[in-house]
């Protein structure tokens, strides 16, 4: 199986979660290292986050810290949904490994530059880090084989009616990625709200009775109440998972060509990714846009990841 080389920028977040534990072991992909960005929560409680995650899983993967800040705006985080600790839930032992030295960005553009234009970045938080990277490095641009994220919404957003969490909490990160000229792939709400993760999804993971198992019960039992309270949702999307899902499935999803672009002004609309399904603007595509997901084979291979970990 044809394995593709994969950075995944996160701010783990229960759905940042079950996207490393999908990508960790998957044939399909080779997770070459994870960079943390502020976004659901502060950087230190995200990095935390992340290394714990691996560390449960035996996952032997790099992590690095990257931006604490957003690039322009004041900081804003979803505590609301991903609680104080940024993953609220799963209860784990003392952390026994660290960041490594290099900052997330300078990774980035180190392991970019020295590529054969072969890896994807799969940014499942804010942009600021691959914002950052195109600013101090533009030569990395053209080494990017696609970038797909998870982030916007052709209709309406989540955390403000117009804006979506990833793309509100840096619309000017937002900006530099959607106006670089790299390949785009957007997982939006309009598709990853569909991934609700009901009770019986929990219900059958937890029943493959490994760690892992146990590990995506505890997370996602969490985001049953928060997504509710925060968003009136039945229960929590995993919508960073959908990022990992097309890679190693992209016909399971169904998308659409469309011309995107942030509004960066400071009002109702700040963060929107202002999408022309309908062209009607006559502007050239720049982003491919998730539309359409088959969730019953989505969920299947959920499941056969999480059974991939050994206890
Ligand atoms: O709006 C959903 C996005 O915001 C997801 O990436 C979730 O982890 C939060 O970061
Ligand atoms: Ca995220």
């Amino acid at each position: 199986m044809k394995k593709t080389k994969i950075i995944l920028d996160c701010d783990p977040g229960h759905d940042d979660a079950i996207a490393i534990l999908l990508a960790g072991r998957h044939p399909a992909i080779d997770l070459l290292g994870i960079t943390t960005v502020a976004g659901n929560q502060t950087l230190d409680k995200i990095t935390t986050n992340a290394l714990h995650v691996c560390e449960y899983l035996n996952l032997d993967i790099p992590v690095y810290r990257g931006m604490s800040l957003p690039l322009v705006r004041e900081q804003v985080v979803a505590d609301q949904v991903h609680g104080e600790t940024g993953l609220d839930g799963p209860v784990f032992g003392p952390l026994k490994t660290e960041t490594q030295q290099e900052h997330a960005v300078q990774y980035i553009i180190r392991t970019l530059m020295a590529s054969d234009k072969d890896i994807v970045l799969v940014p499942i938080g804010p942009l600021t880090n691959i914002a950052m990277a195109m600013r101090l490095e533009p030569n990395i641009i053209p080494k990017i084989q696609e970038i797909v994220m998870m982030g916007g919404a052709y209709g309406a957003g989540n955390f403000t009616p117009s804006a979506e969490f990833n793309f509100f909490a840096d619309p000017e990160a937002a900006h530099v990625v959607f106006t670089s000229g790299a390949k785009l792939t957007m997982m939006g709400l309009d598709l990853t709200n569909q991934t609700i993760c009901t009770q019986d999804i929990i219900d059958r993971m937890e029943a493959i009775g490994n760690k892992a198992g146990k590990l995506f019960g505890d997370i996602m039992r969490f985001t049953l109440k928060s997504q509710q309270e925060a968003f009136g949702l039945e229960a929590g999307p995993v919508h960073d998972v959908t990022c990992i899902a097309y890679l190693i499935a992209p016909e399971l999803f169904t998308t659409q060509d469309m011309h995107v672009q942030i509004d960066i002004n400071r009002g109702p609309c700040y963060g929107r990714s202002v999408c022309d399904e309908n062209n009607s603007l006559g502007l050239p595509a720049n982003c491919k846009v998730g539309k359409g997901i088959q969730l019953s084979a989505f969920w299947d291979m959920v499941a056969e990841g999480v059974k991939r970990y050994e206890d």
